[in-house]
């Protein structure tokens, strides 16, 4: 039987519909939640994910600062305009689009974001408070992962996940999520050193793809009736398609035929991001320090 695919859009409307009501209730009280987005150059996909944030801020009810440096723009000022963000007592909210330009030191950047307006959940500070279960914010894609599945009623507890990929902003917060108490799954982590990952992957109950590789999870990887959650966005090109590329997944989607559950790309994953990020933001204004 095919897998039912998981709607993470209709998921993410109604925790988006919550964050409003929460914006609207800090507007009475003359508070303006603020995001600012800070992109360097012109990556397409980081644009489009860029403009996607902005515009489901303004829909929460939500301002965005959109600010735009260039490719070429020196570490010094990146970390100056950091900086005055920081101080800034109508911003509450700071979001740096990742990948930066080589030139660009990456951990400096993050280390410099006031983890009070770390909405990503990429400072140390965040990462750390993650990893001893204190409360800070939490990554917007591992978060919307995890609260997927929560809301699904996917039973969790004692569940073998298997996560393939293990960069920073995906693979290996989610696994710190998904072996908290309160989810309390068995995880595995797969990376590009993993041995065999078959074996790995079809002892998943839940797999999790996010490895950044086109279609790697093939179907016969897929144990039957698993529950699968695809993070990969790959622009493939595809001259087919007006724009030239089309947009695929880390799974094959014929694995489908295997699977219980399986999140489509785009419209899984992807949704959940962006409204976790909102949530992120309306917390950062609630409890921000006004004094
Ligand atoms: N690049 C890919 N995903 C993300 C994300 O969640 N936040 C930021 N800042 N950059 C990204």
């Amino acid at each position: 039987m095919p897998a039912i695919v998981i709607d993470g859009k209709a998921v993410s409307l109604k925790i988006r519909e919550e964050v409003k009501q929460r914006a609207a209730a800090l507007g009475e009280r003359g508070i303006a939640p603020c995001l600012a987005v800070v992109l360097l150059g012109e990556n397409p996909a980081s644009l489009s994910y860029v403009t996607a944030k902005e515009k489901a801020l303004t829909e929460a009810g939500m301002k965005s600062r959109d600010i735009r440096l260039s490719a070429g723009a020196a570490e010094t000022e990146l970390l100056s305009l950091i900086a005055e963000l920081n101080a800034d007592k109508t911003v509450h909210g700071i979001l740096v689009q990742l990948p930066l330009p080589a030139h660009i030191n990456t951990d400096r950047i993050i280390s410099a974001i006031d983890p009070a307006k770390d909405v990503d959940g990429f400072h140390p500070v965040s990462v750390g408070n993650m990893v001893l279960g204190r409360p800070g914010f939490l990554p917007c894609t591992p978060h919307g992962v995890v609260f997927l599945l929560k809301e699904l009623k996917i039973p969790l507890s004692g569940a073998h996940a298997v996560v393939v990929g293990r960069s920073n902003i995906v693979g290996v917060p989610l696994a710190n999520l998904l072996v908290r108490r309160d989810v309390n799954a068995t995880v595995t982590i797969c990376h590009t050193g993993t041995r065999d990952l078959s074996r790995h992957t079809l002892e998943a109950d839940i797999l999790i793809a996010a490895a950044g590789s086109p279609a790697l999870i093939k179907p016969e990887m897929v144990k039957p009736g698993a529950v699968v959650i695809d993070v990969g966005v790959n622009r493939v090109p595809d001259s087919a398609k007006e724009k030239g590329y089309r947009l695929c997944g880390d799974v094959d989607p014929a694995a489908a035929e295997n699977a219980g559950y399986i999140t489509p790309v785009p419209g899984g994953v992807g949704p959940m991001t962006i409204a976790m990020l909102l949530q992120n933001v309306v917390q950062a204004a609630e409890v921000y320090n006004y004094e």
